[in-house]
């Protein structure tokens, strides 16, 4: 049942959501996230979280994790950032993320919300040049 409601909540929440450990492994990948990065979900299943993003972030992201777990100062876990990530074509995609926090069977995981904010900002472009 509760396995049920956690995939119908995957197939219809209308941002990309990625849940991962406090390892940074991705435990779930909704439908919008599998659009809007182009990854199956059994691609990225047990796979490090860092693989949706482009370098630097890709080979610092552990340690984002790591300082926030070791110090509890959240820099963006309570607020949203704009953030860059990568798609599986390489092809870069800048969106809004959010970061939920929560504590499942003793297990520490987070949840990110991420906003596509490519026609966002192609249209505030076109807006600007018409100025
Ligand atoms: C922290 C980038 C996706 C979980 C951070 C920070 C950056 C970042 C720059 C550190 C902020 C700082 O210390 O100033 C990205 C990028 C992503 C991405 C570019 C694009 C794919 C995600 C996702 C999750 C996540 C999908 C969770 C499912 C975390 C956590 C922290 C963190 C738990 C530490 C807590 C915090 O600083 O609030 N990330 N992230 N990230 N990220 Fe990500």
């Amino acid at each position: 049942k509760r396995e049920a409601q956690l995939n119908s909540i995957l197939a219809s929440v209308p941002d990309a959501m990625v849940v991962i450990d406090a390892e940074g492994i991705m435990l779930s990948f909704s439908h919008a996230a599998q659009r809007m990065f182009g990854y199956e979900e059994a691609e990225v299943l047990g796979k490090n979280v860092s693989m949706l993003m482009p370098s630097p972030d890709r080979e610092a992201h552990d340690g984002y994790i790591a300082r926030y777990l070791e110090t509890g100062v959240a820099h963006i876990i309570g607020s949203t950032r704009r953030v860059i990530g990568c798609r599986k074509d390489g092809t870069l995609v800048p969106h809004e993320l959010a970061i939920g926090e929560a504590t499942g069977g003793g297990e520490r995981v987070f949840t990110g919300f991420m906003r596509d904010l490519t026609d966002q900002e192609a249209t505030a472009a076109r807006l600007q040049d018409l100025q």
